[in-house]
């Protein structure tokens, strides 16, 4: 059982380089927690701060309630996968991993076969007696997470652990490091700026920016509905459309587009006015021009295997559309489409990030 609460947990680096400017964030125990952001948004800064090893400007650092804010590092019992992870370069992968075992004194055979669980799960059975110098920089880099795997601390702290992986082996251990997570239910927090690795393997996910927490929820609830406009466009991909309010019924309003009235799902109700709302390429669907809601021309087409992107021109303005592919027949550039939607997704942001 390990909850980590943070409390208005603020860090300026002097002069005034003002990093992280207020988080407060719980997470449960055993609950997997990602800190997602663009680069300078203050997520290493976080998460040394969880670690200890940078002293926060303000707040607290709370483990199961206790104080642990001014805490030695090594005295908090988490494991720590840095964003430049260093083995110990005269010990072998085996030794490196071993290494935090024997400190704490474990039986032999517990040893042994942690090493070995380590080692399979980040796929590197073979490379035990190999010295870091001899390992490619994602081999190394898996060594790093097994070595701390290895430990089953109390919470376990990750920073782009594995940014330097091929894809498919990052998928894979997408999968493998959720897993075991799960089975020991060690609290953790992630810090990535790839959106997949956070959507994957997330309980909830922190999208963060400028030091501060702009959105938190469930993958679903930060990727279907977004309460910032920032988000909408930082997750994933974005259509936005800018329309008129020209009245409510219940909980929809209706949103002018050229000619089109539209309904449009709103939490809060908006004064009469210009309004933005946003639907993602991919709940926009194509057909022939007149079974469409609006017409439009294609303008580029771009294959990516498994979709098609479309940039379409119509009456919303430049719109993008992707579309599963099917081996079917596609539209070309210059084709005049149908689009439409579900009134659902077209959704507007209920609260704008302040401070951003
Ligand atoms: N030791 C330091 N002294 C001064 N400024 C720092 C220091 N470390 C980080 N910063 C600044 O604090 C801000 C946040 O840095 P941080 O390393 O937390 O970002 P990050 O979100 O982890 O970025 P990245 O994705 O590039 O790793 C940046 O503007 C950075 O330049
Ligand atoms: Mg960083």
């Amino acid at each position: 059982m390990s909850t980590l609460t943070l409390r208005g947990l603020a860090k300026t680096y002097l002069p005034n380089v003002r990093a992280v400017k207020s988080i407060d964030l719980e997470i449960k125990s055993g609950e997997f927690v990602s800190l997602l952001g663009s680069s300078g948004c203050g997520k290493t800064t976080t998460l040394q701060m969880v670690a200890g090893f940078v002293t926060p400007s303000a707040g607290q650092v709370l483990l199961d309630g206790a104080d642990i804010t001014y805490s030695e590092p090594n005295k908090r019992d988490m494991g720590v996968v840095f964003q430049s992870y260093a083995l110990f370069p005269h010990m072998t992968v085996g030794q490196n991993i071993r290494f935090g075992l024997e400190m704490r004194k474990l039986p032999a055979n517990e040893i042994n076969e942690r090493v070995a669980e380590a080692l399979s799960m980040v796929r590197l059975d073979g490379l035990h007696d190999r010295y870091p110098s001899e390992l490619s920089g994602g081999q190394r880099q898996r060594v790093a997470i097994a070595r701390v795997l290895a430990i089953r601390p109390r919470v376990l702290l990750l920073d782009e652990p594995m940014s330097n992986l091929d894809a498919k082996l990052r998928g894979e251990m997408h999968v493998e490091l959720r897993g075991l997570q799960r089975r020991l239910g060690i609290t953790t927090i992630l810090v990535t700026h790839d959106q997949v690795e956070a959507m994957t393997m997330s309980d909830r996910i922190a999208v963060m920016a400028n030091g501060t927490i702009a959105e938190l929820g469930t993958p679903q609830e930060v990727y279907d509905v977004p309460a910032t406009e920032f988000a909408f466009n930082f997750l994933g991909q974005s259509n936005t459309v800018s329309g008129t309010v020209v009245g409510h019924e219940g909980k929809s309003t209706q949103v002018r587009v050229g000619s089109n009235i539209l309904n449009i799902p709103l939490r809060t109700a908006r004064p009469a006015g210009e309004i933005r709302f946003f639907i993602r390429p991919e709940r926009l669907v194509l057909s022939s021009p007149e079974n469409g809601i609006i017409a439009g021309r294609v303008v580029t087409r771009l294959f990516l295997g498994n979709t098609w992107t479309y940039e379409i021109d119509s009456a919303f303005g430049r719109l993008r559309v992707i579309k599963v592919n099917t081996r079917g027949g596609q539209p070309s550039e210059g084709d005049t489409v149908g689009i439409s939607w579900n009134e659902k997704d077209m959704q507007s942001a209920s609260g704008e990030l302040e401070n951003v």
